[in-house]
C-alpha cells in the first residue's frame, strides 16, 4: 500500500520531508517517500539485519537522504533520540524474503529449523517456546494471536508429542497440528497450520508488546502535524491501533484521518495476494507530544 501511504504521509501543505520508516523491510515504502519529493529524508528502522544490508543496497542512489539503524521500534525513542519527524510509517509483520528464506523458520513451505525470530540476536526461538511453554500457555498464544479454535486440541498434542520427543522442525510441528486438526484438508482456503504458525511468530517477536510500546514510542517523536499510518495485518494488531488512535482522540494528541482502515486495491490484492488483509489506519498529531530534542536536526 505504498501509494496510499506516500498520499497520507505527504498531503498538500505538508510541513516537511522528514520521515520515519519504522519498518524499513526491502525499503519499499522508504523509496517511495523518498521519490515523492526532492528534499525528502528519511530514517529506516528495522530489528532484521538482513532488511537494512538488503534496503541499504536499494536505497544506496539516494546518499545521505537515507539512512538506516538496527532496532525494534519500541525502542524508537532511544534509537533516534531528539528527532522531530514529519511523518512516520509502520508495516507490521514479516517481510517477503522473511517468508520465502527456508533457514528464517517462519513457513512450513520449506522444511527448516523452528526458528521465527525476526532479530535473530534475540534469545528465544519458536522451537524454545514449543518445547518449553506450559501447555496452556501454548494454548493462549494459539487462541488469542491465532483466533484457532481448536487451541486446545493442538496444545495438547503439541505437548505430548514434545514428551516423546523434540519439536525442532517446521514441517515437524504442521504435521502433528495437522494431525490434531483432524487431518489434511485439501479443498480449505488455509492449511491447518497457518493460524498455528501466525500465533506462534507474533509470541516470538512479542509483536503486539512491540506495537503497543512503538505507537507510543513514536507518537513522541512526531511534530505538531505529522501523520503516522500504520498497516496491520491481523485483526488483533489492527484493534490496538484503532484503540490507541482513539485514546489520542480522546485526549487531544491526534485526529483520526481514517474512521475505518482503508484496504488494498484490486491490482494490488492481484498482484501480491498477502497484501488481501492489509488494513491502513492514519493519524495527524495535533500538537504537544513531541519531546523538545536534545540534540540537532533528523540528519544533523
Ligand atoms: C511487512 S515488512 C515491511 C516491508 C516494507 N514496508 C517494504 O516496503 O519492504 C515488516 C518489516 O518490519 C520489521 N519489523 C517488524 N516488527 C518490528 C519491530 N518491532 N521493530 C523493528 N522492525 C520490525 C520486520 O523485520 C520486517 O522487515
Amino acid at each position: 500500500m505504498a501509494t496510499e501511504v506516500v498520499m497520507a504521509l505527504t498531503r498538500e501543505g505538508t510541513r516537511g520531508g522528514r520521515f520515519l520508516d519504522a519498518t524499513l523491510g526491502l525499503g519499499g515504502h522508504s523509496e517511495a517517500l523518498l521519490a515523492s519529493r526532492s528534499d525528502a529524508r528519511v530514517a529506516g528502522l528495522d530489528q532484521d539485519g538482513e532488511s537494512l544490508v538488503r534496503a541499504r543496497a536499494r536505497l544506496a542512489p539516494f546518499g545521505e537522504r537515507f539512512r538506516a539503524t538496527r532496532g525494534n521500534f519500541r525502542d524508537a525513542c532511544a534509537l533516534l533520540a531528539g528527532e522531530a519527524y514529519d511523518g512516520a510509517v509502520m508495516d507490521l509483520g514479516v517481510s517477503s524474503p522473511q517468508l520465502d528464506t527456508a533457514a528464517r523458520g517462519f513457513s512450513f513451505q520449506h522444511d527448516a529449523p523452528l526458528d521465527m525470530r525476526m532479530d535473530t540476536e534475540n534469545a528465544r526461538t519458536a522451537a524454545d517456546l514449543v518445547n518449553h511453554a506450559a501447555c496452556d500457555e501454548l494454548e493462549r498464544i494459539f487462541r488469542e494471536y491465532g483466533d484457532e479454535r481448536r487451541a486446545r486440541r493442538i496444545a495438547e498434542a503439541i505437548c505430548a508429542e514434545r514428551r516423546a520427543v523434540p519439536v525442532r522442525t517446521t514441517l515437524q510441528l504442521a504435521e502433528i497440528v495437522t494431525r490434531a486438526a483432524g487431518g489434511a484438508r485439501p479443498w480449505a482456503r488455509l492449511h491447518p497450520a497457518t493460524r498455528v504458525f501466525m500465533a506462534l511468530r507474533m509470541a516470538v517477536n512479542d509483536e503486539l508488546g512491540a506495537l503497543r510500546e512503538g505507537l507510543e514510542a513514536i507518537g513522541t517523536l512526531l511534530a505538531p502535524g505529522a501523520r503516522l499510518a500504520v498497516i496491520s495485518f491481523h485483526s488483533v494488531e489492527d484493534r490496538e491501533v484503532k484503540a490507541r488512535f482513539r485514546e489520542w482522540k480522546r485526549v487531544g494528541k491526534a485526529r483520526v484521518l481514517t474512521p475505518k482502515p482503508l484496504g488494498p486495491g484490486e491490482k494490488e490484492t492481484r498482484e501480491n495476494p498477502r497484501a488481501r488483509s492489509a488494513r491502513l489506519r492514519v493519524a495527524e498529531m495535533t500538537g504537544g507530544q513531541f519531546q523538545q530534542p536534545q540534540q540537532g536536526g533528523i540528519h544533523g
